[in-house]
């Protein structure tokens, strides 16, 4: 875009609280809430004191909206840096209900996993929104700024690594992008070296009867994942009693709409890359669009897509 643009300015950085530690704040009740609102007549409290008020503090408002720091004359760059901060959030929230769906896997409890990947689902679809607004750059606005970005990539993300890795993509070179950064890679390397999302789910299987093979039951983690015919076989005898009442048939079906939604978004990625791109090679050394191309081309969950063909 060619025309003369301005940047709101919304806050005085230099008087933020810099801390990403959480602020104290006093902890309400019923009651105090029932006690308040005699004395407001029903409107909301519009006086507070100190520096901030409590929504500030409660989720650091202020020092997140501080962060955003565009570096170029571009002005897509806003647009580019929000979204990319906003899905990096998002990243988090969904690493942070697949972690606890492992969890609830591995002691056989079925319906609150479910609870969890339902959620878990929606967040996903809401990244993939994302790529619709990235769209909306076009090869001009985002050459405006790309220069910028140096050697910077999502490639080197490491939210998005930790979400691959629990859902059972390991790789020990993705992993070993943020072996530099102290306060990052040993949560990184933790992932990389526990059972995934998935390899729980296979354990679970085992607990329930299938005949697993043992090496998919105990196994160098860090690994990539290898499909094996005997968890294949196990989804294979599940999917033949398709009913509501089959709790690993329906955790089959919503696993797989997980997948597919991460497959659409990687596919997303991908087109989004190739329209705004073209072929040029990525900021991050790879060749771009045709290194994502194969990328998308990766599923989560392999037996439950390759045992379809049997069904
Ligand atoms: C619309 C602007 C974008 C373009 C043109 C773009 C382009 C690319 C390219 C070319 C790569 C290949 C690696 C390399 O850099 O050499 C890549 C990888 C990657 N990008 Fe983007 N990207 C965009 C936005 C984003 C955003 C906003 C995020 C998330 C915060 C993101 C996350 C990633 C990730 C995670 C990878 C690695 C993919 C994988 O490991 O499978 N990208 N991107």
């Amino acid at each position: 875009m060619t025309f003369e643009f301005k940047n709101p300015e919304i806050i005085d950085i230099e008087k933020v609280d810099s801390s990403p530690k959480p602020r104290p704040m006093q902890v309400g009740s019923e009651a105090a809430r029932q006690e308040k609102v005699k004395t407001t007549s029903g409107q909301p409290i519009t006086e507070f004191e100190g520096n901030a008020n409590p929504y500030i503090d409660y989720e650091s408002v202020d020092l997140l909206l501080s962060l955003q720091h565009p570096r170029s004359q571009g002005y897509d760059e806003m647009c580019f840096i929000i979204m990319g901060q906003a899905k990096e959030l998002l990243f988090k929230s969904v690493y942070y209900e697949l972690y606890n769906a492992r969890i609830r896997v591995s002691v056989d409890d079925l319906p609150n996993a479910s609870q969890i990947i339902n959620r878990t689902k929606e967040m996903l679809l809401l990244l993939t929104k994302f790529w619709d607004v990235l769209a909306t750059i076009r090869p001009e606005g985002f050459k405006s700024f790309r220069d910028h970005l140096n050697v910077a990539s999502g490639q080197q993300s490491f939210m998005f690594r930790h979400v691959e890795f629990i859902l059972g993509n390991k790789n020990k070179a993705m992993a070993s992008v943020h072996k530099n950064v102290e306060h990052v890679y040993p949560a990184i390397q933790e992932n990389l070296e526990s059972p995934s999302f998935y390899d729980e789910v296979i354990r679970l299987l085992k607990k329930r009867g299938f005949d697993i093979a043992p090496e998919c039951l105990d196994r160098n983690w860090a690994e990539p994942y290898k499909s094996h015919e005997s968890i294949e076989k196990a989804w294979l005898d599940i999917y033949k009693d398709p009913q509501p009442s089959n709790d690993l048939y329906l955790f089959g079906e919503l696993l797989t709409e997980l997948a597919d939604i991460f497959a659409r978004y990687r596919f997303q990625h991908y087109t989004t890359v190739e329209r705004i791109l073209g072929f040029k090679p990525g900021t991050g050394g790879s060749a771009g669009v045709n290194w994502l191309k194969t990328m998308a081309a990766h599923r989560f969950f392999p037996e439950l897509w390759t045992m379809r063909t049997d069904l």
